[in-house]
């Protein structure tokens, strides 16, 4: 899905997300969404934001799953993905806390492996994710799932890319302050949701677009996986579409 602008693609994305929400209210049934960070999805999220002030849409029955948190990270760190996702979301919804899953950057390293087969655990339990929302990095990875993630990779602690980290050195006020791991959900966990959208927008992300898209599908680039989603959506602004 191309669209003209960034907005416009955000508010198509945060109108499927709360048309979901109400269906499984009216149903009576949870919604488990599956969410990302970044400055891509930023927009989604006051969109949805909006919806809940304005419309009266209620993320009572809403679990969400974030895709990753870097390690170590506490989470009231400036840079940790719980921070992130309370200010631009959580701390501006009736969501319950406890409904939201964020992958834990403070444990100690030898409780994680049973922390990320907890956390796989619990989606399941859930009835699996029903939306899966997906930033794509300058690596290709969805998550943190950098060059080398196979199709069948679950959530794990990985080492993160040069360029990711290099993309982040900002947000940690230089590439020596960036984490060298994160914990992420695997590619296999990511396309086990029932609906993939997977958002873009920008010239800079234009050629790792079009290698996800129209390349192979390789585990150099995680997200050619979501070629073999049955519906996964690249949702686009042009100048993210420029090279398809
Ligand atoms: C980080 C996140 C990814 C995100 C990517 C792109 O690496 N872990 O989930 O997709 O950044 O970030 P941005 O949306 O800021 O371009």
């Amino acid at each position: 899905c191309v669209f003209k602008h960034a907005k416009s693609a955000s508010e198509y994305v945060a109108a499927q997300i709360a048309e979901l929400i109400r269906e499984r209210a009216a149903e009576g049934r949870p919604c488990v969404l599956g969410l990302a960070t970044g400055s891509t999805p930023t927009t989604v999220y006051a969109e949805l934001v909006r919806l809940h002030r304005e419309e009266g849409l209620s993320f009572a029955g809403v679990h969400t799953f974030n895709l990753d948190e870097y390690y170590p990270m506490q989470p009231n760190e400036l840079q940790s993905y719980v921070r992130f996702m309370n200010e631009n979301l959580f701390d501006h919804i009736d969501i319950d806390q406890a409904n939201v899953n964020i992958p834990d950057g403070t444990l100690p390293e030898e409780e994680v492996l049973a922390h990320c087969a907890a956390y796989e655990q619990k989606i399941v339990d859930l009835g699996g994710v029903d939306i899966q929302v997906l930033g794509i990095g300058r690596t290709g990875h969805i998550g943190f799932n950098e060059p080398g993630s196979g199709r069948e990779s679950r959530t794990r602690m990985i080492t993160l890319d040069k360029k990711t980290r290099q993309d982040a050195a900002s947000d940690f006020f230089g590439e020596d302050y960036v984490p060298r791991r994160a914990i992420t959900m695997g590619v296999g966990t990511i396309l086990e949701a029932r609906q993939v959208y997977m958002l873009a927008f920008g010239e800079g992300k234009a050629k790792v677009v079009a290698e996800a898209i129209e390349g192979p599908v390789t585990p150099i680039v995680a997200a050619s996986f979501l070629q073999e989603h049955d519906n996964a959506v690249a949702v686009l602004d042009e100048a993210a579409a420029d090279r398809l």
